[in-house]
């Protein structure tokens, strides 16, 4: 204002400018936010946070039968065939989406109360792994470890005297993980939260020569109602009836136990953690790249999906912007990386149709 002053002497100042001395610094109308987002090239400049084709991980669906078979809770998921599962992984790598994550849905007369299955080296999950890793090469395989597919009361564990037990599921779990890394698995991933898994697990792993096999722990994974179009794709919900996961998954008000939880994993050798459910859970996400600053990952979980194509499917919504905005407030939350059903479709969306 003194070099107006000497260039107009003696001539009144703008009122605005009047203003200025009375008004804090930096407040409107000299701070106006939406002079950045005025144009397409300022508000790219700008942009904080972005969802790349390098964040996703894509869930498939198997099961042991030639056709692929419509899921109808998941608008645009099957349930695939081997052969579909190494085309879906074929188009991952063309894609340049890094990983794909197999579940299977287990034939009803494979189930039994000890999830006999899971421990079955020529199970549909392992002729899955054995069959993408051979054809496609250059994407990352992960698989689930948990027993709820394969047992016959839909629990991610052993039962006995009606209490899902830990350490005699743990041993199984490990058995489970070997088979899928002698398959060709590059990722374990232990949905089933029982305590000490992930130690118990990296020790088999690395006594049998997979030190470099990487474990991502669902190690936040919450108790939720989310899951039920995922237990229908895999079978699990119409055995596991009204029954809940509580006694081992986590409680959805508790915040301090999933950093317990992720400082356990962690310090049992847990390569990558992971929340779960995504959406509903991202004041969890944020909160474990805060304190930990490790790679961390979202799920987003079969019911988010199914909302969201679901309504979009109705055309309640707009389908592709809702699933890109779901998917960047993960990467706002911090995490580094997100499983969801939409992997496909977003990644096809991100390279331009
Ligand atoms: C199995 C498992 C579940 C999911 C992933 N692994 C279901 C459950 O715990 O009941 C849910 C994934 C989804 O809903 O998309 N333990």
């Amino acid at each position: 204002m003194a070099e107006i002053a000497k260039v107009n002497p003696g001539k009144q100042q703008p009122a605005a400018d009047a203003d200025a001395a009375a008004r804090p610094h930096g407040q409107y109308p000299r701070t106006r936010m939406r002079r950045n987002r005025r144009d397409d090239w300022n508000r790219r400049l700008v942009s904080e946070n972005a969802v790349s084709v390098n964040d996703l991980i894509w869930p498939l669906f198997v099961h042991d039968r030639d056709e692929a078979v419509p899921i109808p809770s998941m608008p645009d998921v099957s349930r695939l065939s081997v052969d579909g599962a190494v085309k879906a992984a074929e188009q991952a790598a063309e894609l340049g989406i890094p990983v794909v994550a197999v579940f299977p849905a287990v034939e009803p007369e494979l189930k039994n109360a000890e999830g006999a299955e899971a421990t079955n080296p020529n199970n549909i999950v392992c002729k899955t792994v054995r069959a993408i890793s051979q054809a496609v090469p250059e994407v990352g395989v992960m698989c689930d470890v948990a027993l709820d597919p394969f047992t016959s009361h839909g629990h991610d564990g052993l039962i006995r005297d009606d209490y899902v037990v830990n350490d005699e599921t743990v041993a199984v779990l490990c058995q489970q993980a070997l088979l899928q890394a002698q398959a060709g698995c590059h990722i374990i991933s232990p949905s089933d939260m029982m305590d000490g898994r992930i130690g118990a697990i990296r020790d088999c792993l690395d006594g049998n020569g997979f030190d470099d096999v990487r474990i991502m722990a669902y190690s936040a994974k919450y108790a939720s109602a989310f899951y039920g179009p995922f237990r229908d794709a895999v079978g699990s919900g119409t055995y596991l009836g009204k029954a809940d996961k509580k006694t081992y998954q986590m409680d959805p008000g508790n915040t301090d136990e999933a950093m317990r939880e992720i400082a356990l994993d962690l310090a049992e050798g847990a390569d990558m953690v992971m929340v779960k459910p995504g959406m509903p859970y991202l004041d969890i996400v944020r909160r474990v790249k805060d304190e930990f600053g490790v790679p961390t990952f979202a799920y987003q979980v079969s019911g988010e999906y199914s909302m969201l194509a679901g309504a979009a499917e109705r055309g309640w919504m707009d389908g592709e912007r809702v699933m890109m905005e779901s998917l960047l407030s993960f990467k706002r939350a911090g995490a580094d990386g997100i499983l969801t059903y939409f992997a496909a479709k977003a990644a096809t969306l991100l390279r331009g149709g």
